[in-house]
């Protein structure tokens, strides 16, 4: 597909209306943010309550008059509504404004279309694009047109140019999902080589901007772009890291997630969160700095579940921990000692290590267990298998031996085993070591 340059917003006017029924400044403060994520220079913001949206114009014909002087004298080159805008309504607002005007929708339109990298990724956008435009057949076709370098609009004399724009748009709509299939054909087969092989896939989710590519490019060593702006990701990046006890993992960094992200956009992004619903345990990346963190939880988990990843095994990932004093150094657990939150700063790599091991746990289930034979030169092994309280029961066998009953997550027990220069393997009766599950892991690598 050709590339296309995106233009930034440029000057930007804000407009928020309250309804009784919904949104709050926290909205608002969110929409100033798209905004500049998407290049835009924030020069005013007009705020007005309505007890309902006025049929033609959104916020009546005072309201208009204002903005349409506040657009002259602050020399706006867009006005973004943060509520959603009938076709009719953003024809009238144009009109008056003498300037573009789009509502929170397109705005994220908008930034997907400057954010996509991959060839995937401008698909899906162009996907949404078009969903966007065919539910509202705004401007007719042209813009559109224009944007994706035309592709033919035929039709016999007498059909009527939104009857053309309208049979274009399909036409196109049907092309893309062919090619999204494809792709996505190729994704498939790729998981199931990865499947075959046990690779398992460990997802990062997060609200947008919480430092999901930043942790992940220091996990990875990989370079993903990371940039204070809202949705900096689009296309699901994999790696392949290796973790402690587990071996190979495959790491997929995935698009921010936001409050109030349209359906349609959900639907278009359903191979980049396919990733995720296919994950093997998911990283749900907090900002633990954000005073909204709690809300921005809630509303990770309600896209996760309607893509269908609401039921996967789930780490939380305090990030920015260097903004927040006092933040534990430590793995904290639930109450069925599974590993259930860590904190992190991708900045100073506190907590790094509490994060692998605590992957590391969740990805190895099972304890396991064995007999280790203690000679009286083991003294630091029986000790540190003692304060994992890792031992069951300890008798003397035939031959004079103190023998180990160990019960031990397989975690700790390659922990302990790198600890005492590969002790546990040795006084490990088995032929094999049962907490390796594929190739080892030098704990001692991990800073
Ligand atoms: P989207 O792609 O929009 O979903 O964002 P993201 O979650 O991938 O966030 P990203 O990694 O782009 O980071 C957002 C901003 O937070 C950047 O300015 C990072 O430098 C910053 N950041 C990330 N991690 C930390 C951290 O641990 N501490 C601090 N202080 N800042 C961080």
């Amino acid at each position: 597909m050709q590339e296309k340059e995106f233009e930034s917003l440029g000057s930007t006017l804000l407009v928020h209306v309250e309804l009784p029924q919904n949104q709050s400044q926290e909205d608002l403060k969110e929409l100033q943010l798209l905004a500049e994520s998407g290049g835009g220079d924030v020069v005013y913001c007009v705020c007005c309550k309505r007890e309902s949206p006025d049929p033609s114009t959104f916020v009546g014909s005072g309201k208009v008059v204002e903005i349409a002087d506040a657009v002259k004298a602050y020399d706006a080159q867009v006005v973004i509504f943060n509520n959603k805008l009938t076709p009719a309504q953003e024809r009238n607002l144009e009109k008056a404004f003498g300037v573009r005007v789009m509502d929170r929708v397109a705005l994220i339109l908008t930034i997907f279309a400057q954010r996509a990298r991959t060839y995937e990724g401008k698909l899906q956008v162009e996907l949404a694009q078009l969903q966007y435009e065919q539910a509202r057949l705004v401007r007719g076709w042209t813009h559109l047109e224009r944007q994706k370098g035309g592709f033919g609009m035929r039709g016999g004399p007498g059909e009527t140019q939104i009857e053309l724009d309208r049979r274009a748009l399909r036409e196109r709509i049907t092309a893309i999902k062919k090619d999204l299939e494809v792709v996505a054909s190729r994704r498939e087969q790729n998981r199931s080589q990865r499947k075959k092989n046990s690779i398992p896939v460990v997802s990062f989710v997060g609200y947008t901007n919480a430092g999901k590519s930043t942790l992940f490019n220091l996990l990875t060593n990989s370079d993903v772009y990371a940039a204070n702006q809202l949705f900096a990701t689009l296309d699901p990046t994999l790696r392949t890291v290796e973790i402690p006890v587990i071996g190979k993992a495959v790491f997929a960094d995935t698009v921010g997630f936001i409050r109030h992200l349209p359906h349609d956009l959900v639907a278009a992004f359903r191979g980049t969160l396919e990733e995720t619903a296919q994950a093997d345990l998911l990283l749900h990346i907090v900002d633990a700095s954000d005073e909204h963190k709690e809300a921005n939880i809630e509303a990770v988990d309600a896209v996760l579940k309607q893509v269908g990843a609401d039921n996967i095994k789930t780490l939380i990932v305090y990030n920015k921990a260097d903004l927040v004093p006092d933040s534990a150094n430590e793995i904290i657990y639930d109450e069925n000692h599974k590993p259930h939150r860590v904190y992190t700063s991708a900045l100073t790599s506190f907590g790094i290590d509490n994060l692998l091991k605590a992957v590391s746990e969740l990805l190895t289930n099972d304890l396991c267990e064995f007999d280790a034979r203690i000679d009286g030169s083991l003294g630091k092994l029986r000790s540190l298998l003692y304060q994992a309280k890792a031992v069951d029961n300890e008798y003397y066998d035939e031959t004079g031996h103190c023998v180990l009953k160990v019960k031990i997550t397989a975690v700790d027990a390659a922990i302990i085993d790198s600890k005492t220069n590969g002790a546990l393997s040795k006084a490990c009766v088995l032929h094999k070591k049962p907490w390796v599950q594929s190739n080892e892991f030098d704990f001692d690598s991990v800073s």
